[in-house]
């Protein structure tokens, strides 16, 4: 979503508020924060953060304030950028973008505010139960057994503190009369997710009771959720979570963020655990770039999040889950998302927490992080202990396993390694592996091609309209070529409406943004400004056209390779496209005028053959001369209007 008068289904964000945080906020400089990017001519380069790449076809116009990517084509101004990277809806991102610059957006008028409220209450219902329980495990006698434990388990007080750990006693009501006290809507407390309601007599009770309690917090440091753990491994379930809320989603959520993410970002890596107790031991021992899902896998939500913040990922899972199917396709996950992942071997039946205690940091730093494995070769490993690699059909069943694994890696060095190695272990000639492993990726690569042809072919179709479809190529090019020149050049616009129409461009997105253009120019605007089109475009915008679509596509037209004027005769080549785009509609006009010329009988109707011919006669003059004018300005046909 392009900034403009934003009306959204959460609120209104004032125009010249959006107005404000876009231009405080350089496309450049917020850009860089998340890529690498280089100068290189007008614009900046780097790797996109959207797709996998090696070689940067990710472009940032600093004077048009627009990013696109020549390899996935996403694209769009810092608004959609921050909203695309941090998976964030407009207001959220106005919101970030306006915090980073200290503008004050009007608060009250974001969102819908009743929702916003509502979400801030929660939070202080969360805020509010986690310091509860916080202070019951450290005050109140009915804790003592909760803090016995923890302090076996070797939890430091300082550490309860930081984690802001907590104890929920055998008590149905406890938490829900506090709450209710303090005034909180009894429906909130419920949506809130530390009250439950019976369903049959529609009593309240504490969700939480004789538990641990481990509040979850954002990257703010709310409170959002809990887990709350059982005090005796006997009872069930171990974990209990609060409930999906209006601010608690599992999959986006990561324990441990809050207090690991500056540390993150500063050594470019994280450690990934599996379990809350985890988080907190290793913050202990020192380590403090450390997360833990809350006990499902990695979503990509999650993925995105690890992305842009570290480079490095290192899971340190339980031996035989690390080794789970499930976990293994969300570390791959992640390896496609172009992080460098590597898994740490424990003992069996460790985690890090026992690992820790056991054997204390320096272990933990040369046995297990130093040791670490990327996940090829973990992946390998894996598969050859699971089959039986000494016997032939094992070894045939285990190159098929793997040599897909293998052809899907990018460097051929890293193929030659995992060759080299895996013909060790099986002690088939490396030659061997080698012809078969050409072989499958010629198979991977018609799959992939036809994939990708496919996927073109389809969002063609999906734009094109049917006319368009019988028009060749090259009106379609002349189409983009001057809808580039027009927004590089806004000077050019006058000059394509004395051709062209919006409806002569063959794509709805093309039409609406040369409309657009058009009335920008008959206002007396003399400078292309993308916000103030875009919020003529959004205004215009009708079911049928998607905002993002949108975007990306004016980023990459504006992108687009083009002349440039000082370059080339700026008046002939939009006459020239402008040709090109009518010059089949004249022919076929041409084409009728002489058909009817030739039923009308000069001495009969001598006047319409008079007009018929003259009309035949403009057309021709036209083909000839290529000057091609229109009576009216092309602003006043767009769609109905
Ligand atoms: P300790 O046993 O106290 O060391 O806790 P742990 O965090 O090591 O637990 P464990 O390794 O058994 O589980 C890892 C993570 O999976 C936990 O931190 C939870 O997030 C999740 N989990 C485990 N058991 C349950 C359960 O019964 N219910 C839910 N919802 N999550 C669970
Ligand atoms: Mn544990």
């Amino acid at each position: 979503m392009f900034s403009g008068g934003v009306n959204l289904m959460e609120g209104i964000i004032p125009e010249e508020t959006v107005e404000e945080i876009r231009i405080k906020n350089d496309i450049v400089s917020v850009i860089s924060k998340y890529v690498d990017i280089k100068k290189k001519g007008k614009n900046y380069q780097g790797l996109c953060p959207f797709h996998n790449e090696k070689t940067p076809s990710f472009n940032v116009s600093p004077d048009k304030q627009l990013f696109y990517c020549f390899g996935c084509g996403e694209g769009g101004n810092v608004f959609s950028f921050i909203m695309k990277i941090n998976n964030l809806t407009f207001p959220e991102a106005c919101e970030y973008l306006a915090d980073q610059v200290r503008v004050e957006i009007p608060h009250n008028r974001l969102q819908n505010p009743e929702y916003i409220e509502e979400k801030e209450n929660i939070k202080k219902i969360n805020n509010l139960t986690a310091h509860f329980y916080h202070k019951l495990l450290l005050k109140s006698n009915k804790a003592e057994p909760a803090k016995n434990y923890l302090y076996k388990r070797g939890l430091k007080k300082e550490t309860i503190d930081r984690f802001l750990v907590g104890f929920a006693p055998y008590d149905w009501n406890l938490l829900t009369n506090l709450l209710l006290k303090k005034g909180f809507d009894k429906e909130l407390v419920v949506k809130a997710g530390v009250v439950g309601k019976s369903s049959k007599e529609n009593r309240l009770y504490d969700r939480f009771r004789n538990r641990i309690i481990f509040p979850i917090k954002d990257q703010k440091g709310d409170v959002i959720g809990f887990g709350g753990r059982v005090l005796s491994d006997k009872d069930h379930p171990k974990y209990l979570n609060s409930p999906e809320t209006p601010v608690f989603n599992k999959r986006k959520i990561l324990y441990g963020i809050d207090l690991s993410y500056k540390e993150i970002r500063k050594t470019n890596s994280v450690l990934i655990v599996e379990g809350y107790m985890d988080v907190i031991m290793m913050h202990q021992f020192g380590f403090k770039n450390v997360l833990a899902p809350l006990g499902t896998s990695f979503t990509e939500d999650q993925g995105r999040l690890l992305k842009y913040n570290a480079k490095k990922i290192y899971i340190a899972f339980d031996a035989d889950i690390a080794g789970e199917a499930a976990a293994i396709r969300s570390l791959e996950l992640l390896q496609n998302l172009g992080l460098q992942v590597r898994v740490c071997n424990l003992p069996e039946g460790l985690d890090p927490d026992d690992y820790l205690n056991s054997y204390g940091k320096d272990k933990f730093i040369n046995e297990i992080l130093k040791r670490s494995q990327p996940l090829m070769y973990y992946r390998l490993r894996q598969a050859a202990k699971l089959k039986d690699i000494e016997s032939i059909e094992g070894k045939k069943e285990f190159v098929e396993e793997v040599l897909p694994l293998i052809a899907n890696l990018n460097s051929a060095v890293e193929q030659e390694e995992y060759l080299k190695m895996i013909s060790d272990w099986i002690g088939t000639g490396k030659n061997t592996l080698e012809k078969e492993l050409i072989r499958i990726t010629n198979k991977i690569g018609k799959e992939y091609k036809n994939k990708n042809y496919k996927n073109k072919d389809y969002t063609n179709r999906k734009k094109d309209n049917q006319d368009s479809y019988r028009k060749g190529k090259g009106q379609l090019r002349a189409q983009e070529e001057l809808i580039t020149l027009m927004l590089n050049y806004f000077e050019t616009v006058q000059l394509v409406k004395e051709y062209l129409y919006p409806d002569d461009f063959d794509k709805k997105e093309w039409s609406l943004i040369v409309h657009c253009l058009f009335v920008l120019e008959s206002q007396g605007e003399t400078e292309f400004d993308l916000s103030m089109l875009m919020s003529n475009v959004n205004s215009k915008s009708d079911k049928d056209i998607d905002v993002n679509d949108l975007e990306k596509e004016i980023s990459r037209l504006t992108f687009r390779e083009h002349p440039k004027p000082e370059e080339i005769s700026i008046n002939k080549v939009i006459k020239d496209c402008a040709f090109k785009i009518k010059g089949k509609d004249l022919e076929r006009r041409k084409e009728q005028l002489q058909e009817s010329l030739k039923k009308i009988d000069p001495g009969e109707e001598y006047e319409k053959y008079r007009e018929v011919l003259l009309e035949l006669q403009k057309y021709i003059k036209i083909e000839k001369t290529k000057n091609l004018n229109l009576e009216g300005r092309g602003v006043r046909k767009y769609g109905k209007e």
